[in-house]
């Protein structure tokens, strides 16, 4: 039986030729936003991963919306002229789909490098103030929040449109909302970092009003030949927090504004979270807000290419998006293909390479 996991999709108005996805991974290598050499070197060696879809890392649509000093940004026109130079030569050159994460990291902005501990910046190391729904730090010793105004609301939904704009001038497929992992959006759905009394805080309605107006506003700016996305959480993995139901209600919030698909992740909100270890901790997650009839993918410790063909087969989402597996093999989707007896594309310059050495193989390319 031919692979489902290499056979397209289609996206809005955009056709993927498996449903292989490099999930967003930041690099932390940027300057100012601005992505460098090693963006280059990353991104256009995954544009050959034979992936569907390569997701560029949380790019930030404000300088203090972002993580890290590192983190990548889309604020400034040489934010836009640095990654647009990366993402014309992975046309060039390379196959995927080309799709990009827009964020802004509310009260987990601010904070070291992962290798340089992870933490808050400390005094000395440049930190800035962070805004957030409520008043409340991600954890013990994090910065605490300054709790959103009406010019903070008003500033970040038109830098959310900025960027996207700026995106669709860069010429990606995919435009894709980061509203997972206990950055801003996520910060306004979840109970535990929302305490707001006014119209963007309660119900589940009113703590949906904010990534609501946000992606409105981006839908506004993005054409529909452009794949509209966005990654929302599956479950908070804590007493009181975010579960399926809220998952669902999200996907059928996001599909009413015109989305075009999204990702189940899961975790993040607090620095109490312990996410799970199982494989594939979010796919049950993801069949249940399938079941809303939004193009559904799903990531989270996705290693095999058994799994992932599992995965899409039994219907349980349309796409995996692999992070850590792909940064440990970027080849992942060629020796998946193999396993698979699927056919994918190679740049010319690496045409001689699996064929010669694995010649029983059931393979093609
Ligand atoms: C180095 C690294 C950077 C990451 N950066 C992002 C990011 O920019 N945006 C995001 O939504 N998730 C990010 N993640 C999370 C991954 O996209 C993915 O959801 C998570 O690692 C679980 O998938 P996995 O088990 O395949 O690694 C990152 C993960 C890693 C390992």
């Amino acid at each position: 039986m031919p692979s489902v996991l290499f056979s397209p999709i289609k996206l809005g108005g955009v056709e993927l030729e498996n449903r292989i996805v490099v999930a967003p991974m930041c690099q932390y290598s940027a300057v100012d936003g601005c992505a460098t050499d090693w963006h280059f070197a990353h991104l256009g060696m995954l544009a050959n991963s034979a992936a569907g879809l390569v997701v560029v890392e949380a790019t930030h649509v404000e300088r203090h919306g972002r993580i890290t000093h590192g983190c990548m940004g889309l604020y400034s026109d040489e934010c836009e002229a640095a990654l647009k130079r990366i993402v014309d030569f992975c046309r060039r050159t390379g196959h995927a789909k080309l799709g990009i994460q827009l964020a802004h990291a509310g009260r987990k902005a601010s904070a070291q490098r992962p290798w340089e501990g992870g933490g808050p910046l400390k005094p000395g190391q440049e930190p800035w103030e962070t805004i957030a729904p409520s008043g409340l730090p991600f954890g013990p010793d994090w910065h605490t929040p300054r709790a959103m105004a009406a010019d903070d609301f008003a500033r970040v939904r038109t830098a959310f449109a900025a960027a996207a704009q700026r995106a669709v001038r860069i010429g990606f497929d995919a435009i894709e909302l980061h509203m997972a992992h206990g950055y801003l959006a996520h910060s306004f759905m979840s109970p535990l970092s929302n305490q707001r009394t006014d119209q963007y805080g309660g119900s589940a309605e009113s703590r949906m009003r904010f990534p609501r107006e946000i992606a409105e506003a981006v839908r506004q700016v993005v054409p529909r030949t452009i794949a509209l996305g966005a990654r929302i959480t599956g479950s908070d993995w804590l007493d009181g927090g975010l579960t399926a139901v809220d998952a669902v209600f999200c996907a059928k919030t996001l599909k009413a504004a015109g989305f075009d698909y999204v990702d189940i992740s899961s975790g993040g909100i607090s620095s109490a979270t312990r996410t799970p270890t199982a494989p594939g901790y979010n796919v049950d997650i993801a069949e249940q807000v399938r079941a809303t009839g939004i193009v559904t993918r799903t990531v989270g410790l996705i290693v095999t290419a058994q799994q992932a063909e599992a995965i899409v087969s039994d219907g349980k989402a349309d796409m995996v998006a692999l992070a850590r597996a792909i940064l440990d093999d970027p080849h992942w989707g060629w020796h998946a293909a193999r396993t698979l007896g699927a056919d994918i594309k190679r740049p010319n310059q690496y045409l001689r390479s699996a064929p010669a050495l694995w010649p029983g193989a059931a393979m093609a390319g």
